[in-house]
């Protein structure tokens, strides 16, 4: 079983799918992503070896089998206020001109597009709860997406192990809005219900949505190719709100993507905002 490559056919096979399914780019020299990612779905289905399992998928032996394999082929990698610039900027410039903005209608919108686990939108959350205590009685729309089942499943419980919450959770934090149960820490109750997970596959039609103030769309773009980001960017233009932000991963960019957008120079990490706001 621990053969860590697949024949070119069964690479070509799981790089199709892959890309036709959600986009994901698998250049040739990841033969051992797929072998290492799927060999615990081979095992599960008692196939002798990787390469035994996908050719029983390619050939229509077995059946149904993509979201699996899409499941078992994603980089999920996240932490809690991931980067920390973002964070910081979002508290002492994005979300106070933001809220000055939106006084009015006292109502805020904000999606995390690939939202894994669940750490992003719940380091939001935090961030709303711990500095912005007047949102308390506006009304935040906090959404979060992902395309796996799985992560969406994980996210909604809240649930992390102690490894994950010694990634980026300051202990105050971790002590204030966490409890312990047995070698797990679980997310409060308040911030667990103010994060509404959907699953959202941000290559194919989305919902209809609210126009969004705030958009996080980090570390997934990274993964697919430009025709996929220029049509994705194209459609984040659609529904973010003429004067919100775009927040793009530390490896990410609109250049030469979209022209849509323009990078706010004045503010540290990846912020973007709509040309027709300036
Ligand atoms: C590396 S994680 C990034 C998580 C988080 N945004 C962060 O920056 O920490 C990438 C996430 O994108 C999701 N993803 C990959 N392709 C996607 C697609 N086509 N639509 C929606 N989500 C996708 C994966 O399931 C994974 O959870």
């Amino acid at each position: 079983m621990a053969n860590w490559s697949v024949t070119p056919e069964n690479f070509q096979f799981v790089a199709k799918l892959l890309h036709e399914q959600c986009g994901l780019v698998l250049e040739s020299g990841k033969e051992y992503l797929v072998a290492s990612r799927l060999t615990p779905l081979a095992q599960k289905h008692q196939a002798g070896s990787v390469d035994l399992w996908i050719e029983r998928v390619r050939d229509g032996r077995v059946n149904n089998m993509a979201p699996e394999i899409i499941e078992a082929m994603v980089t999920t990698e996240t932490s809690f206020f991931r980067d920390l610039h973002p964070f910081e900027t979002l508290k002492k410039f994005v979300l106070p001109e933001l809220i000055e903005r939106r006084g009015a209608e006292r109502r805020l919108n904000i999606w995390c597009a690939a939202s894994s686990s669940g750490q992003e939108p719940y380091s939001v959350a935090m961030l709303l709860h711990e500095y912005f205590p007047g949102l308390s009685t506006w009304r935040v729309n906090l959404a979060a997406t992902d395309l796996s089942h799985a992560m969406l499943e994980r996210a909604r419980a809240g649930r992390y192990s102690q490894l994950e919450v010694n990634r980026g959770l300051p202990t105050p934090l971790l002590l204030k809005w966490f409890r312990q149960e047995g070698a797990f820490w679980c997310i409060d109750d308040r911030l667990r219900k103010a994060v509404d997970f959907a699953p959202i596959n941000l290559t194919r039609p989305w919902p209809s949505m609210p126009m969004w103030d705030l958009i996080f769309l980090r570390n997934v773009m990274i993964y697919f190719d430009n025709e996929i980001k220029r049509s994705i960017l194209e459609r984040v233009e659609r529904v973010l709100r003429p004067d919100g932000y775009l927040l793009l991963g530390g490896a990410e960019t609109t250049l030469n993507l979209s022209d849509a957008f323009y990078r706010v120079e004045s503010l540290p990490a990846g912020f973007y905002r709509r040309k027709s706001s300036r």
